[in-house]
């Protein structure tokens, strides 16, 4: 069984409810303009806000910032070789960097690319390169009450049906996004991996895996999956990423550190042009952005995302959390994920229509309730998509302890008990760009 010791503490304080009342308010209704400061427990996003090991940070000394050949890429070389079976590597500054730099080279105009869901940044990065998102998820992936052990896969059928449509020559490259940030964290199979990469070879283009949870993934796989049962999560890691012939990576995620990012591919040829349009974007293709000390730590993240014991550890704070706030009467999408707990607020407030934003009211009542900050990913985020109204909590990697999820689990109680009293919201302004309204958005009660 894993645990963690502190050898460095950062103290936060939970400001006085009356406190809390007025930052939420200055910020607009939305958590976004909270300072962190201001914030008690964080559960805006598990990205780039993990804990690095004493072994990561001694690896911060070996950097070595050379602008080319720097001993820190040939470090992550080898790590990414070991761990994710690719030879050829291109670091970036974060995961939308790498899709800018893929998804830059791959697409054109009038191309359709599908994947089981695209998150926000891959659909506008396929979108910039002129070509049309589409997603492919499975029946249910979007209902939060449906059952599933792979709730997170690609509907075959769906990219089938959409080649059909569209012809082959307007479909570039398969995606397939590891675990299904954008339906709730949920886990894909090696099996439907293994079909996805049928089907791509059948129409001779690349298996593209955004792999930021990737070894989340494969820790599902182990759990859930039949003939995996005695395998490790770095040996299913490796026979799931083998499917792929490139790979885009947010090592904020399952790279444990707090930026970077990367491309890898198999094709010597694709590596070539991605090097090109990295040295456009990022800067030189050996550094792509990270100092060499972040590639550095980053090297050993990706070793350690792979222990069994890290990972088991990690996932089951977040069943922790899920069987907790279930076991409170607290609504949420079911099986849990890998990296959050997704409430239900359109169950949880059920008095607010989906026109006062059930999701951003909750999430604004538990902020006021207990600071502690989710986020919403429903109407508000999404407007005119038919996306369940769910607020994520996610957890940032070994972060928080049991006296967190305590105080977690009470805040999510206390709203539930005064429901009835919470008030929906309006939007009173936002941005040009209504895809991205809800990281600047503001908003009043009503
Ligand atoms: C599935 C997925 N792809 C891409 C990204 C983009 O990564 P980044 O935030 O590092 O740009 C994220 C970030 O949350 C993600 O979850």
């Amino acid at each position: 069984m894993r645990s963690y010791l502190s050898k460095m503490v950062t103290s936060t304080q939970l400001p006085e409810r009356e406190e809390r009342a007025e930052h939420i308010a200055d910020a607009g209704y939305n958590v976004f303009n909270l300072s962190s400061s201001d914030v008690f427990i964080d559960l805006l996003t598990d990205s780039g806000t993990g804990t690095m090991s004493d072994e990561q940070w001694a690896a911060l000394f070996r950097g070595d910032e050379a602008y080319a050949g720097s001993s820190s890429f040939e470090a992550l070389e080898d790590a990414v070789k070991s761990v994710m079976g690719f030879e050829h590597v291109v670091p970036a500054h974060q995961g939308r960097g790498a899709e800018n730099v893929l998804y830059g080279t791959l697409f054109e105009s009038d191309d359709v690319v599908p994947n089981n869901t695209h998150f926000d940044t891959t659909r506008a990065h396929v979108a910039n390169a002129g070509a049309e998102p589409v997603d492919c998820p499975v029946d249910g992936a979007m209902d939060p009450d449906a059952s599933g052990d792979f709730k997170g896969n690609l509907d075959i059928d769906a990219v089938r049906s959409l080649v059909e449509d569209r012809g082959a020559a307007s479909v570039p490259a398969i995606i397939l996004t590891i675990t299904n940030n954008s339906a709730a964290g949920q886990p894909v199979s090696v099996e439907n991996t293994r079909k996805a990469s049928d089907l791509a070879d059948e129409l001779d283009v690349p298996l593209v895996i955004d792999a930021c949870r990737f070894a989340e993934n494969a820790y599902f796989v182990t759990q859930r999956e039949p003939g995996y049962e005695d395998a490790t999560v770095a040996e299913v890691a490796r026979e799931q990423l083998s499917y792929a012939d490139a790979l885009v990576m947010s090592a904020k995620k399952d790279g444990i550190t707090n930026i970077g990012g990367f491309v890898a591919v198999r094709d010597p040829e694709l590596f070539e042009r991605v090097k090109q349009r990295a040295i456009l974007y990022e800067g030189f293709s050996t550094y792509g952005g990270m100092a060499g000390r972040d590639i550095e730590a980053l090297a050993v993240g990706l070793q350690e995302a792979v222990e069994d014991e890290y990972v088991a550890q990690r996932i089951g704070q977040t069943q922790e959390l899920g069987e907790r706030l279930a076991a409170a009467g607290a609504p949420i999408y079911q099986p849990l994920g890998g990296h959050a707990v997704y409430l239900d607020a359109e169950a949880l407030l059920s008095h607010l229509p989906l026109a006062k934003y059930p999701g951003q009211a909750l999430v604004v009542e538990l902020y006021r309730e207990g600071g502690v900050r989710g986020v919403e990913l429903g109407s508000f985020a999404f407007p005119d998509t038919d996306r369940p109204e769910l607020v994520r909590l996610a957890l940032p990697r070994r972060r928080y302890h049991r006296e967190h999820l305590d105080h977690i689990v009470e805040t999510v109680t206390a709203v539930m008990e005064h429901a009835e009293s919470v008030p929906g919201y309006e939007v009173v302004w936002e941005p040009p760009r209504k895809e991205l309204r809800h990281f600047s958005a503001e908003l009043e009660p009503v």
